[in-house]
């Protein structure tokens, strides 16, 4: 069960209610009844999201240097058609003949299952007859028929330690089934439509891409993009001359993504439009070392890899980056690298260090592209849920359009020491091998090209002899004599190596976090279960800081005038809250929007030129001239003191807290 910072349970529908109250986001075209999966961020959903992708950027883009790029959502469709996601980039999906309802298949099957071992602990460990309490921890679920129905589908019934164990060790394997075996384990253990009970169709592929037309006429059919990835790749000869030819470097993308899921559900988690922060490492293939591994390499992580899994398990395993890349667990410096890279900028924007994990891939759950990957997932009340994904994608992306479109995406790189080799060389006689073969001698002559070392060694023997025969592929077999051409030994030298990078993707789902975040930071007074609190970082924050004048009294305008102007230039995003309730309303109301501070203009102020100072978290105050309050605030929100610095060196007060 997920816990808040004090370790009460959380309770979503609470926080859920603020975070639509205080117009975090809100359902988009809501009169009209909404749309699934479709969602607006309001005032400090944006204030909330442009902070987080501020971070990004430093923590990234400008830390290490990347190459930033801005591509377009339309994509045509040959682009897609040639990254395979036009052919593979689905997820199973199961209908109801009878009422025309839609699930997705590995969903399905995860909810019946986890919905059965629920009930099953509930019988096990209450008396039965206690289903009321199943319902209250899905009280979450948006619409309320639809619960009624989801706890009655919620049975108290013991299952046998063999079912338990069974279901158990699909559950751990859950992502890593195809189309056929979701079919066979619905069938197995006799899923239906939860709601109605009826027996649905097996699960079928749907793409997962919105489609659309390019242009007034309908010959360029195209897609919105899936991912920022594929613009990324296009340019890449562009930005590796950007980059004066230096290898390896990195790109980086952040821009709306657009996914038809199949069936949106748990708000904010699965959208089918939504903000991704991607960045494309390229790297030599034979040298996957990372020049700053050594920064992270003491890091420790929590993994769970594939072979856990696959044995139905779901143990942690806790090491450091380095032992991880050691060991081989993760395979190489650079994919350790930017695991580590994640977890420091995840801890940066406040996430909750003990909710996360990074979860390989099994092999059958990997992307289309992808040669081994690592998601970061972050856990909540909806379970663990993929954040980021840090995939391997080889040289697969610019392999294929390099060949689909006749370009050449290699890197060619001069070599310190020239490589000097032998090898075997087949060389016509022009004169001879023209008039022979007349118009199929191109054919021949590229067939003759295509021999790899081994045969060309064979066919030298063979030749020696008298003849050898090739196949030609329009031609059929053609034989070959000495006057037409020779084979032989060569002394070669190289000054230049030719490769196609590889691809290492971290792949960040911004709401994903921003939800998680907002999970993790969300908490409630002891003394009030009602007076909810966000506690993000103050870097993070929405607003930094409220300021509240402790009365409608005119006196106090210019003092306000004077603190915001120096905030302002500050930077520090602020706001006024003049209205008649109490400052201990007030203060609550901004507690729910996660602003870490509260000035307080008073009688005193009016004399001295000082306000107060609240902090959220603890609410405790201190007192200091308006300039020294300002710079706190600053120096706290760019991260060079602490609150506990700040209640050191400035005078501590108690008064306004009282009215609360
Ligand atoms: P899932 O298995 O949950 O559908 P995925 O494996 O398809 O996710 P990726 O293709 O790896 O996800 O996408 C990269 C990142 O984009 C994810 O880590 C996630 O943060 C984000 N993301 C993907 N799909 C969605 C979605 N429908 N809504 C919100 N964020 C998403
Ligand atoms: N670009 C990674 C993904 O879409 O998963």
């Amino acid at each position: 069960m997920a816990t808040t910072k004090t370790g009460e349970p959380l309770d979503r529908a609470t926080l859920d209610t603020i975070l639509r109250r205080r117009l975090f986001y809100t359902p988009s075209f809501e009169i009209y009844g909404g749309v699934s999966g479709l969602y607006d961020y309001g005032p400090p959903g944006c204030a909330l999201q442009a902070n987080l992708i501020d971070l990004w950027r430093k923590h990234f883009v400008l830390e290490e240097d990347m190459l930033e790029v801005d591509c377009t959502m339309l994509t045509p469709h040959e682009v897609l058609k040639t990254s395979g996601h036009v052919d593979k980039f689905s997820d199973f999906m199961c209908k109801d003949p009878k009422t025309g309802e839609i699930f997705r298949a590995d969903h399905l099957v995860e909810e019946v299952l986890e919905a059965r071992l629920k009930g099953d602990k509930e019988a096990r460990g209450l008396e039965a007859g206690k289903v009321e309490e199943t319902a209250e921890e899905i009280k979450g679920a948006e619409d309320k028929k639809k619960r009624k129905k989801k706890v009655k589908d919620i049975k108290v019934v013991k299952l046998s330690d063999e079912k338990v164990q069974e279901y158990e060790e699909i559950l751990a394997k859950i992502d890593n089934y195809d189309g056929d075996q979701l079919g066979e384990l619905i069938l197995k253990h006799e899923i239906h439509n939860p709601v109605t009970g009826g027996p649905l169709n097996p699960p079928i592929a749907f793409n997962l891409m919105f489609g659309t037309s390019i242009g007034p006429s309908t010959n360029m059919p195209g897609f919105l993009r899936p991912e920022t990835a594929q613009g990324q790749f296009l340019n890449f000869s562009k930005l590796l001359e950007f980059n004066n030819l230096r290898m390896p470097f990195a790109s980086a993308s952040i821009g709306k993504s657009f996914r038809n899921e199949i069936s949106p559900r748990q708000g904010l988690l699965r959208v089918r439009e939504f903000l991704m922060a991607e960045i494309e490492h390229f790297v030599d293939p034979e040298n996957k070392a990372h020049p700053n591994f050594k920064d992270v390499e003491h890091i420790k992580l929590k993994f769970l890899p594939k072979d856990v899994q696959e044995q139905g398990k779901t143990e942690l395993i806790e090491k450091t980056v380095g032992e991880a890349v050691q060991s081989g667990m993760v395979d190489n410096q650079t994919l350790g690298y930017f695991l580590a890279r994640i977890a420091l900028f995840l801890e940066k924007i406040g996430i909750d260090q003990n909710k996360i994990r990074f979860r390989q891939h099994m092999a059958n759950e990997m992307a289309h592209y992808a040669t081994d990957c690592w998601d970061a997932e972050l856990q909540t009340s909806y379970g663990w849920i993929e954040c980021v994904g840090c995939a391997d994608r080889s040289a697969y992306d610019l392999t294929v359009h390099a060949k689909k479109t006749n370009t050449d995406l290699n890197v060619v790189e001069t070599l310190a020491e020239p490589k000097r080799y032998e090898a075997w060389e087949a060389e016509i006689d022009k004169k001879k091998f023209g008039p022979k073969f007349k118009k199929d001698a191109k054919a021949v002559e590229e067939a003759l090209l295509a021999l790899d070392q081994t045969q060309l060694e064979k066919f030298a023997e063979e030749l020696k002899a008298g003849s050898f025969k090739i196949n030609v592929p329009s031609l059929g077999e053609v034989e070959l004599t000495p006057e037409l051409l020779t084979i032989t030994k060569q002394q070669k030298i190289e000054h230049t190596r030719s490769y196609v990078p590889n691809v290492i993707e971290p792949s960040f789902g911004i709401g994903r976090i921003l939800y998680a975040l907002m999970e993790h930071s969300f908490w409630t007074r002891p003394e009030d279960a009602l007076r909810g609190v966000l506690s993000f970082p103050p870097v993070v924050a929405p607003t930094k800081a409220l300021i509240v004048p402790l009365s409608s009294n005119p006196v106090f305008n210019p003092l306000i005038a004077e603190l915001m102007k120096k905030m302002r230039q500050a930077g520090i995003s602020n706001r006024v809250d003049a209205s008649s309730a109490t400052i201990g309303k007030r203060y609550a109301r901004n507690d729910e929007l996660g602003t870490p501070f509260g000035v307080t203009v008073d009688f005193q102020s009016v004399k001295d030129n000082t306000v107060t100072l609240r902090d959220r978290d603890t609410m405790k105050q201190v007192r200091g001239t308006i300039d020294e309050v300002v710079g706190a605030i600053k120096n706290v929100v760019d991260g060079v003191e602490t609150w506990d610095d700040i209640k050191g060196r400035l005078k501590v007060f108690e008064g306004q807290e009282l009215e609360e």
